[in-house]
C-alpha cells in the first residue's frame, strides 16, 4: 500500500515525548513489511540540522493559501531506509526554532498558523507528486486539520488523494484550541465553523476536526478508546468522541526493539539478559555515580523519566516525598517542562542530595540508563492514552510502579494481585494508591526470588510492534 503520515514528532529528527517513538516505529515496521511509506513533518530546525537530511532533496515549492495571503515554502525530501521517505514541510518563518511549540512556560503565539501551514503543505505536496495514497494518517493536533483539509482540496480540483483517511489521538488533552478568528486562515468552506464542524464553545479546536472528520479514528491503547468517550477522560471531547464510537478503535502501541533492548542497547555501558543479569548490575553502578550516589548502596533505586506535566503524576509524586525522604531508598528523576515541578523536586534534592536527584533536561542517554540501572520505575499518571516507559521498564527488568489508567492498565498486571503472571505494582491515580504501590514495592525488593521473578516476567513480555503493525494493516485495507 502507498501510506502516508503526518505528525509533528518522529524519532530521531524530533522528540518531545512518546509521540516522536510511536510514529517512527510504526512507520519503519510498515517500511520493513513492504509498504510504500512516506512521512510528513514540520521542518523544524532539528530536524533539518540532523545528520540524515544533510542529503535531502527540494521536492516542491510551495505556494499555501492562507485566508487572503499566499505564503511561500517547500518540502525537502530524504530517504533513512527502504520504503520510507521521510519529507519535511519548511518555512523559517514558523519552524526554524529551537522547540517545537513554545518557549518554556507558553506556547508560540502563532501555533494556530504554523500548523495550519504545515497541514495545508502536506496537501499541496500531495497534490503536486500525485501520488494517489492508500491511507493518508494524521497524529493528533497538529495534523488533525488533514483529514478535512484533504477532502476538501479533492472537491475544489477535481482529484483523488486518499483513498482513506485515519486519525490517531494520542493524547485528547492537547487539541489545538485558538480564537474563532482562526477559521478564516483554514479556507474550509464556511459551514465548517460552526458546532458540527471545528466551533468548540466559542474557538476553533482543531483535534475535533481531526475526530470527525477522518474515515477511521484509532486511540493508542484499546482501554484509552473507551475512556475518552467518558467525562472524566474526555476533557470536554467526551460527546465528540461518542458521536464515532463505531469508527474508533485503539491500538496498542509497541516498542521500537532496535532502539529500547537492553541486549543491544549502545547507550549503555553494559548490556543484558534475562539469562545474565549481570550487565543491569554495571549499569546500577553507572546510574549510582551519575548521581553522585554512594558507590556501595544496596536498597532500592526508584527511577522516573517523564515531561513534567500534571498528567504525569508529579503532584502524587512530590505527596509522597516523606517516603523517599525518610526510607532506604534512592530516587532518580530525568524530566523537562513545567518549571514548577523542576523547582519542587530540587528542593527534595537540596534538602538530601545524598538520595534523590534530579536531572532537568532532555537527555536520550540518561533516559536509558534509568531505565537500566533502577530497580523500579515509577510513572503514577493522572491519565496516559497508551505510555512507552512502563513498557520499556519491563523488557530492561525495572519493575514499573503505575496507575490504574489508560495504555497502563493494558500493559501491566500487578504482581500481588497475579502472583503467577504479575510484572508490576498498580495503585489508584491517588497519593494513597501510589503510597501503597511504594510499599509494596519495598516488600518486593526485600524478597529477592520473588523480585528476580518479577523482573524476569516483564523482560519475558512480547511488545514489538507486530501485533499493533498488523491492527493497523488490517484497518487500512478495511473497505469504508
Ligand atoms: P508522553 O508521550 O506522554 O510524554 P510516553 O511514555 O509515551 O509519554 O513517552 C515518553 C517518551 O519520552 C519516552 O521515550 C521517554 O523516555 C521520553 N522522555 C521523556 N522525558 C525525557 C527526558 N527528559 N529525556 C529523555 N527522554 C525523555
Ligand atoms: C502521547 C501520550 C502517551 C503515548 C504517546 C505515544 O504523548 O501521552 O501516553 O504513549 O502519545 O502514543
Amino acid at each position: 500500500m502507498k501510506i502516508v503520515h503526518a505528525a509533528s514528532e518522529f524519532f530521531p529528527y524530533v522528540k518531545t515525548g512518546g509521540l516522536a517513538d510511536a510514529v517512527a516505529s510504526l512507520c519503519g515496521v510498515l517500511a520493513d513489511n513492504g509498504h510504500e511509506v512516506s512521512v510528513f513533518l514540520p521542518g523544524y530546525r532539528a530536524a533539518l540540522e540532523h545528520k540524515d537530511a544533510a542529503k535531502a532533496e527540494r521536492t516542491a515549492r510551495l505556494k499555501i493559501e492562507m485566508g487572503d495571503q499566499f505564503l511561500s515554502g517547500d518540502v525537502r525530501m530524504f530517504s533513512p531506509r527502504k520504503n520510507l521517505k521521510v519529507h519535511l514541510v519548511c518555512r523559517e518563518e514558523f519552524f526554524d526554532r529551537r522547540n517545537p511549540y513554545g518557549n518554556g512556560e507558553r506556547d508560540y503565539e502563532d501555533n494556530a498558523d504554523r500548523f495550519i501551514f504545515f497541514c495545508k503543505g502536506v496537501v499541496e505536496a500531495l497534490r503536486l507528486s500525485d501520488l494517489q495514497a492508500d491511507v493518508v494518517h494524521a497524529h493528533d493536533w497538529q495534523a488533525a486539520l488533514l483529514p478535512m483539509l484533504l477532502r476538501d482540496a479533492e472537491r475544489r480540483y477535481d482529484v483523488t488523494l486518499a483513498v482513506k483517511t485515519v486519525f490517531t489521538i494520542h493524547n485528547i488533552a492537547y487539541q489545538g484550541l485558538f480564537p474563532r478568528t482562526v477559521f478564516a486562515r483554514t479556507n474550509l468552506p464556511e459551514d465548517l465553523n460552526n458546532m458540527d464542524g471545528l466551533e468548540y464553545y466559542e474557538q476553533i479546536n482543531l483535534l475535533k476536526g481531526g475526530i470527525l472528520f477522518a474515515d477511521r479514528v484509532t486511540t493508542v491503547s484499546p482501554r484509552y478508546a473507551q475512556e475518552i468517550q467518558t467525562p472524566e477522560f474526555g476533557n470536554g471531547l467526551d460527546g465528540v468522541v461518542q458521536t464515532r464510537e463505531h469508527d474508533i478503535m485503539g491500538l496498542l502501541n509497541g516498542v521500537d526493539l532496535s532502539v529500547w533492548n537492553p541486549a543491544t542497547d549502545a547507550l549503555l555501558p553494559a548490556r543484558y539478559s534475562a539469562a545474565n543479569l549481570a550487565g543491569k548490575q554495571l549499569c546500577r553502578a553507572e546510574l549510582l555515580k551519575r548521581c553522585n550516589f554512594a558507590p556501595g548502596y544496596k536498597g532500592p533505586i526508584f527511577g522516573m523519566v517523564c515531561r513534567f506535566a500534571e498528567q504525569k503524576g508529579l503532584d502524587l509524586l512530590l505527596a509522597n516525598q516523606d517516603f523517599f525522604m525518610l526510607g532506604d531508598c534512592r530516587l532518580v528523576v530525568l524530566g523537562s517542562g513545567e518549571k514548577r515541578y523542576e523547582e519542587e523536586i530540587q528542593q527534595l534534592v537540596s534538602q538530601a542530595p545524598e538520595k534523590i536527584s534530579l536531572s532537568a533536561r532532555l537527555d536520550e542517554a540518561m533516559s536509558h540508563l534509568i531505565e537500566a540501572g533502577s530497580d523500579f520505575f515509577i510513572m503514577p499518571s493522572l491519565f496516559e492514552p497508551c505510555g512507552l516507559n512502563q513498557m520499556y521498564s519491563q523488557i530492561y527488568g525495572t519493575v514499573p510502579i503505575v496507575s490504574r489508567v489508560g495504555g497502563l492498565i493494558d500493559t501491566v498486571t500487578d504482581a500481588d494481585e497475579q502472583p503467577a503472571s504479575g510484572t508490576g505494582l498498580m495503585g489508584a491515580p491517588t497519593k494513597e494508591g501510589l503510597r501503597n504501590a511504594l510499599e509494596r514495592a519495598r516488600q518486593l525488593f526485600a524478597d529477592p526470588a520473588r523480585m528476580s521473578a518479577v523482573q524476569k516476567r516483564g523482560m519475558g513480555k512480547d511488545f514489538s510492534w507486530k501485533t499493533a503493525a498488523a491492527g493497523y494493516e488490517e484497518l487500512y485495507r478495511e473497505s469504508i
